[in-house]
């Protein structure tokens, strides 16, 4: 693709910087021509470190842009919905971090938006353009491991983040394992039909003060009669743990973690090697370029966003199944969530 997509981003926090920096230098597809967030010295900071034009309090300022075509929005989960149907609205197309709320009538009604316009929505699960889980799940949809029976997935981050932000999180399934209910779907490519979810303040008192939990192990029914497990916790010690592995009638296939390096301290009485890269923004940081190219990609050859709204949709109703699994103790059908 040679000519360049207009964007404009809206939040200059964590992850807005990361889109940030890698539309700056890393996808030539992409021209940013401002970037806007409510402390504007964030939005000035980013613009000055990534040669971004216009910095800007107001997103409006964005969205009344005719020269932009495409929106990349990234400020708090609170803001999503509003900022879809705001985009929607004046033509833009929308790359969305996720969740795009946590309210399920508010999803439907920023999708509903979406499609009357018939802009293009891609939702921000990055782990599904990471190496290791593309090829997974090209193994499972080629057959070369037969019939898919079992998946675990191991999602277990190095170190709980501060309990203000536990407090207004939605909780551990809302928030951290809405990414592996993604992974479960996408790399199976069938819906989950059950959840049973067990879990426990095994890390941090305090986040159990907070109202939420730190450690689960949730079981997922799928409609193709897979069985998956998914085993968070807040905190491993040794860093990042993300691993998967799908069995099936003919093999399994595995992925493990990704490391700063491979090299091997060989001594007298054990060999060891350095930990995982440490998080999320070093471990998936190509996943971050992929996804934002596939989004561009989408709009200049006018093909579905390869995650779509209703991709963004099913793990939020997982989310709310899971709650509900732990709470009441039982298997919970995601029909009971969302007819
Ligand atoms: N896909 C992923 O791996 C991933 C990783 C981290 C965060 N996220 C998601 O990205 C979103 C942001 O997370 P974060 O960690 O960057 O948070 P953050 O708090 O670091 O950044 C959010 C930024 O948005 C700004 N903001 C709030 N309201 C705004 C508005 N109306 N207009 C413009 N800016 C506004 C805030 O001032 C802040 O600078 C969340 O929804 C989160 O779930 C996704």
């Amino acid at each position: 693709m040679s000519s360049k997509l207009n964007v404009g981003i809206i939040g200059a926090g964590r992850i807005g910087r990361l889109h940030a920096e890698q539309l700056a230098f890393r996808i030539p597809q992409a021209n940013i021509v401002a970037i806007s967030d409510v402390i504007l010295e964030a939005a000035r900071r980013c613009a000055a470190d990534f040669g971004i034009p216009f910095a800007v309090q107001d997103h409006r300022a964005i969205m009344n842009n005719p020269n932009i075509e495409a929106v990349i929005i990234c400020s708090s989960t609170d803001t999503h919905a509003q900022m879809i149907e705001e985009a929607a609205a004046e033509g833009k197309h929308i790359f969305c971090e996720k969740p795009i709320a946590l309210d399920l009538n508010r999803i439907h009604q920023a999708l509903k938006a979406v499609e009357k316009a018939g802009v293009k929505l891609q939702v921000g699960f990055n782990r599904r353009f990471d190496a290791n889980y593309a090829r997974v799940r090209q193994a499972v949809e080629q057959g070369e491991i037969g019939e898919p029976h079992l998946l675990h997935i191991i999602s277990r981050d190095p170190a709980p983040p501060p309990i203000e932000y536990i407090r207004v999180s939605g909780g551990i399934f809302l928030d951290m394992t809405i990414h592996d209910f993604d992974m479960a779907r996408f790399l199976i490519g069938s819906e989950v039909e059950e959840i049973y979810a067990a879990g426990g303040v095994m890390v941090d008192p305090a986040i159990g003060e907070a109202g939420d939990i730190d450690t689960a192990l949730i079981t997922l029914r799928f409609e193709n009669g897979v069985i998956g497990t998914i085993d968070n916790s807040r905190q491993a010690v040794y860093g990042y743990d993300q691993r998967v592995e799908v069995f099936g009638s003919k093999g399994s296939i595995s992925t493990g973690n990704n490391y700063p390096n491979t090299a091997l301290v060989r001594g007298g009485q054990t060999i060891h090697r350095d930990l995982p890269l440490n998080f999320f923004i070093e471990r998936y940081a190509d996943s971050y370029i992929a996804e934002k190219q596939a989004f561009l990609d989408s709009i200049q050859l006018d093909i579905t966003p390869p995650v779509t709204g209703r991709d963004g949709l099913i793990p939020v109703v997982m989310g709310y199944a899971a709650r509900k699994s732990y709470e009441e103790n039982r298997p919970v059908k995601l029909s009971e969530i969302y007819p």
